[in-house]
């Protein structure tokens, strides 16, 4: 079993979240992931200018492991600078599931609030592969 070092990850997910471009929005979301080998990937959101093309924080660190070939995600840290802790959009829950279904979820703020959770518990009763599946029987 590998122990996670959520304030190391913590503090990644910070650093990351400096590194965001949101000009349009300034609300900067920094995200990091923790997989099986050890090593840790972070992202911060990228705006555009045309917005819908915007990609958040915590898909760009999933993607960025799972582009390096990782695909044993252990935990997942997300920092926002917001009262209550970070809340992921439907879209990240949705790619979380499938990436990174068994990980757990620390979503952090800036004054230290953190909250533990899981895929499953932000997406319940959620889309999967295995509908697909059914559809092609
Ligand atoms: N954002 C994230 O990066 N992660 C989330 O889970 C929620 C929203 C970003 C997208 C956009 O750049 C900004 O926050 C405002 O929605």
């Amino acid at each position: 079993m590998t122990l996670v070092d959520y304030e190391a990850l913590a503090t990644a997910a910070q650093n990351a979240r400096n590194l965001a471009y949101a000009p349009y929005s300034r609300f900067q979301v920094g995200a990091a992931v923790l997989t099986a080998s050890g090593k840790i990937f972070c992202g911060g959101n990228i705006e555009n200018a045309a917005y819908p093309l915007t990609m958040c924080a915590e898909r760009v660190a999933l993607y960025s492991a799972y582009a390096a070939g990782e695909r044993e995600i252990l935990a997942l840290a997300v920092v926002t600078d917001t009262d209550d802790v970070a809340s992921p959009c439907g879209a990240c829950r949705q790619v979380m599931i499938e990436l990174a279904p068994r990980c757990d979820v620390l979503l952090l703020n800036m004054q230290g609030h953190q909250r533990l959770t899981t895929p499953h518990a932000l997406l319940p009763h959620s889309f999967g592969p295995s509908q697909l599946d059914e559809a092609n029987r």
